[in-house]
C-alpha cells in the first residue's frame, strides 16, 4: 500500500518541538515513556501506521486489540460521520434510536449464544465497565470480595485495580475497596505448580475445589456459605500474555461457582468480538456467564463505549433501578451509532471463518519460525490472539531483554521488506513481560502475514545478535 505524502509540519510542529514540548507538558504517567525512543504517527489506514517521516508500520497490536476491523475501515468511519452530522451529541438521560438497536442487537446475540436473556448497561471505558458489572454482582450476592486470576488484567482505576493481579498498579494508593483473592490461572507453558498438561489431570481446578472442602481454608462457613460473590475471568487471558486455557478448564470452573452461588464475570474487553474466532472468546469452552464485559473494539476504537450484559435477574430494572449507576459520556450517539454499524459488519460477514484460517496460516508460519530460533520459546494461540514467548536459548527462561530489544526494533521503523524500509508494531505482554501478544487486525491477509514474518525474523536476528 503506497503511503501520502506526509503534510509538512508548521515551523514550531517539528518532530523535535513537539517532542520537546511533550517532555515538559505531558504527564509521563501512562505508558509511552515505556519506549525506549518515542514515535509520532501521523496516519493510519488498514493494517499500517505511517510515522511523520511517512516511513509504514505493520501493526500486529492494533491498540490491543480495540481496532479489530482494520484503521479507517470505511464502513465504520462512515456511520460515525453520518452520526456526526445528524445527531452529534445528546445528554445520556434522553433516548436516541441507535443506542436501543444496539443494545438489542447484543442481548440477541448472546441469548443466541448462550440461551440467556438479558439486558445491556453501557459506560465509556472497559474499567469502569469492569466496576459496573462488581457492582451488579454486588447487588445480586451481597458479597463484596471477588475471585481473580493471576495474571489477570480488568483495568487501572481503583476498583479495577484490586482484583488486577499485579501488586505495581495498587502499590502507590493503599486499598481502596477489597483486593480480589487471586486464583492460578492454567498458564501451561509454566505451570504455577509445575505439572505436565498431558497428565496433570486439571490438577490447578481440584485445589481450587479444595478451597470449598472446609471452612479453614478461608473461602466459606461451616455450611458452604462462600464469602465470595464472583469470579472474574478473560477467557483467554490479555496481558498475562494471551494464554489459552485447557478446554475443560472453565466447564469446570462454572460447576465449582454454581455450587456456590458465585457469579461467572467474563472480561471480554480484549478478546471480545471474533479475536479468537469467537464473537465472545468464552463460547470457544461452552460456559455460560453470569455477566459479560466488552468495550474496546465494538467501536473498532473510535468513540469509546463499553457496556456490560447481565442475566435478566441480575440487571431487571427491579433490582438495577434507574439511577443506580451513570456516567455523563455513557451511550454517547457518536460511540452506539459506530458500534450498531460494527455489529451490522459481524452479523454479516463470516468472521469465524477468516479469523480461524487466518490465525492457523499466522500460527503456522510462526512454528516453523520458532523451529529455527529456540528464543521463540512457546507459540500458540486461539483465532488472531497469538502469542510469542520470548526466551533465552534454552527455550525456557523468561528472556525480557530480547523481547524489549526486538520491540524497540520495530519501533525504530528500520527494518526492510520488499526492498523498501518498514517498521513493526510489538505489543509486549506475560508474567516476565516476555511475551509478544500479536492481535492483527481481522483483515490481515496472508501476504500481510507473510511480511509481518520476514519482519519479526529480521528483529529477532538483530535482537539476538545485539543481546547474546
Ligand atoms: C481484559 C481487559 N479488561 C479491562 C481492560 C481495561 O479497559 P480500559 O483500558 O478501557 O479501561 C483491559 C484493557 O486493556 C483489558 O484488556
Amino acid at each position: 500500500m503506497k503511503p501520502s505524502a506526509p503534510a509538512k509540519p508548521a515551523e514550531n510542529e517539528t518532530t523535535e518541538n513537539l517532542l520537546e514540548l511533550e517532555a515538559k507538558y505531558c504527564s509521563w504517567g501512562d505508558t509511552v515513556h515505556y519506549a525506549k525512543e518515542l514515535t509520532m504517527f501521523s496516519r493510519s489506514e488498514g493494517t499500517y501506521l505511517y510515522d511523520d517521516k511517512g516511513t509504514q508500520y505493520l501493526d500486529l497490536q492494533m491498540w490491543y486489540s480495540a481496532v479489530n476491523f482494520g484503521y479507517g475501515n470505511p464502513r465504520l468511519n462512515a456511520a460515525l460521520k453520518q452520526q456526526m452530522d445528524t445527531l452529534p451529541q445528546l445528554a445520556c438521560q434522553y433516548l436516541h434510536k441507535e443506542k436501543i438497536l444496539l443494545a438489542t442487537k447484543l442481548a440477541r446475540k448472546v441469548e443466541s449464544v448462550f440461551g440467556e436473556k438479558g439486558r445491556i448497561h453501557f459506560n465509556v471505558g472497559g474499567a469502569s465497565a469492569i466496576e459496573d458489572a462488581w457492582k451488579v454482582a454486588r447487588i445480586k450476592t451481597k458479597k463484596n470480595l471477588a475471585f481473580a486470576f493471576m495474571g489477570g488484567y480488568h483495568g487501572r482505576t481503583l476498583g479495577a485495580s484490586a482484583i488486577t493481579s499485579s501488586y505495581r498498579y495498587r502499590e502507590k494508593f493503599g486499598h481502596f475497596g477489597d483486593r480480589a483473592n487471586f486464583i492460578p490461572y492454567p498458564y501451561c507453558f509454566r505451570c504455577p505448580y509445575n505439572m505436565k498438561r498431558e497428565s496433570c489431570d486439571m490438577y490447578c481446578l481440584k485445589q481450587f475445589e479444595r478451597l470449598f472442602e472446609t471452612e479453614y481454608y478461608g473461602v466459606v462457613n461451616k455450611t458452604g456459605n462462600a464469602e465470595f460473590g464472583a469470579f472474574f475471568i478473560e477467557a483467554v487471558q490479555g496481558t498475562g500474555g494471551y494464554v489459552v486455557p485447557p478446554a475443560q478448564y472453565f466447564p469446570g470452573l462454572k460447576k465449582i461457582l454454581d455450587q456456590h452461588g458465585i457469579l461467572l464475570v467474563d472480561d471480554e474487553i480484549q478478546m471480545g468480538f471474533y479475536r479468537t474466532g469467537k464473537f465472545f472468546a468464552l463460547e470457544n469452552f461452552g460456559v455460560k456467564p453470569d455477566v459479560i464485559v466488552f468495550g474496546k473494539a465494538l467501536t473498532n476504537g473510535m468513540n469509546p463505549i463499553s457496556a456490560i450484559w447481565a442475566r435478566e435477574d441480575l440487571i431487571s430494572p427491579a433490582v438495577f433501578p434507574p439511577g443506580t449507576t451513570h456516567s455523563t459520556f455513557s451511550s454517547n450517539t457518536l460511540g452506539t451509532a459506530v458500534a450498531l454499524e460494527t455489529v451490522n459488519l459481524m452479523e454479516e460477514e463470516d468472521f469465524e471463518t477468516r479469523v480461524m484460517q487466518r490465525g492457523a496460516y499466522f500460527l503456522g508460519r510462526l512454528k516453523e519460525l520458532a523451529k529455527k530460533y529456540p528464543q521463540m520459546g512457546d507459540v500458540d494461540g486461539l483465532g488472531l490472539a497469538l502469542r510469542i514467548e520470548m526466551c533465552q536459548r534454552d527455550g525456557y527462561t523468561p528472556n525480557r531483554e530480547l523481547t524489549d530489544v526486538i520491540m524497540n526494533i520495530g519501533l525504530s521503523g528500520t527494518l526492510t521488506a520488499g526492498g523498501g524500509k518498514m517498521g513493526l508494531i510489538l505489543d509486549v505482554g506475560g508474567y516476565y513481560k516476555n511475551v509478544f501478544t500479536i492481535a492483527p487486525s481481522l483483515y490481515i491477509t496472508e501476504k500481510e502475514i507473510d511480511t509481518a514474518i520476514e519482519l519479526f525474523e529480521e528483529a529477532l536476528k538483530r535482537g539476538i545478535a545485539e543481546t547474546e
